[in-house]
């Protein structure tokens, strides 16, 4: 199978990229550093020249300083011409990645979520078979800076309730349903455990022997300390622990030691 990796450089695209790889596809990448851009279009349909199925891992936003508005709309201009670029040049089947939890009412005003809202109705109207993969935060978020904001002598974490998942599970996940002759519309991944933000983050430092203080902030939604962002019953759970993952994350890191 020939699959096209939108995002292909970034935290889930680069697991995905290696997954797909091994196992045995034909993979394009697709992101600005190699020369395709999904809101200006530039570079796009070549790229999905004989591609049979597009994953959909890209995070687009404006450079610089933008406004909600902005953002969504970037993100709604990408969206529509990746699936347009997909169906024209004949693929059959789009898997597109998103947030769990973005419809939530808490997020009624919150741009970077009704912009992830926008993405899932577009692939939802279009024409061309669509899953929608909406995925908890990722361990990797631990460092992410929409939610963690590093300063000389101490880091500040929004302190979010989570439920996070590996991307490396997640891509492992997607992979397996490039198998898969069922299409389902939505799937929805999370991890096995519920871990407040600034933990995760301290834990993760600490595999780096970073010793500045984590200070737990406010949210940018309060709703997101509660409990909105943990998975409903009707999520799958992928993926290791915690735990489990600090170990994979210090094996793969691992901090040269002197002789
Ligand atoms: N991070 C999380 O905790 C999390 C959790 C759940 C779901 N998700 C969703 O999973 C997806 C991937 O997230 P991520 O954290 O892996 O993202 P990321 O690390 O920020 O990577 C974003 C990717 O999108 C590409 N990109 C951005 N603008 C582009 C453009 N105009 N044209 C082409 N490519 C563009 C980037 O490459 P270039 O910069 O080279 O263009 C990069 O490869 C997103 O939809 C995100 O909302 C993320």
């Amino acid at each position: 199978m020939h699959v096209a990796i939108a995002g292909s450089t970034g935290v889930l695209g680069s697991h995905l990229i290696r997954r797909v790889t091994c196992a045995g596809h034909i993979v394009t990448p697709i992101a600005r550093y190699h020369g395709v851009d999904l809101v200006t279009g530039r570079g796009l349909d070549a790229a999905l020249d004989g591609v049979d199925v597009v994953i959909d891992a890209s995070d687009p936003r404006p450079r610089g300083l933008a406004d909600g508005e902005e953002l969504r709309s970037e993100v709604r201009e990408a969206a529509e011409r990746l699936l347009e670029a997909a169906y024209v040049m004949g693929a059959y089947r789009l898997i597109s990645v998103s947030v769990l939890g973005v419809e939530h009412a808490a997020f009624d005003a919150f741009a970077p979520y009704l912009a992830k809202r926008e993405k899932e109705a577009i692939a939802h109207a279009h024409d061309l078979p669509t899953t929608v993969v909406k995925a908890s935060h990722f361990h990797e978020f631990a460092l992410n800076p929409a939610g963690v904001h590093a300063f000389a002598d101490q880091v500040l974490v929004q302190d979010m309730l989570l439920q996070p998942v590996a991307a490396g599970a997640v891509a492992a996940a997607i992979t397996e349903m490039l198998e898969a002759d069922m299409m389902t519309e939505v799937i929805e991944l999370a991890g096995p455990e519920e871990i407040r933000l600034p933990e995760l983050t301290r834990r993760v430092l600490d595999v780096h022997r970073d010793r500045r203080a984590v200070m737990p902030i406010a949210p940018l939604v309060r709703q997101m300390g509660t409990g909105v962002l943990l998975a409903p019953d009707t999520a799958l759970m992928v993926g290791p622990t915690v735990t489990e993952w600090l170990d994979i994350y210090a094996r793969d890191n691992a901090v040269c030691t002197p002789y």
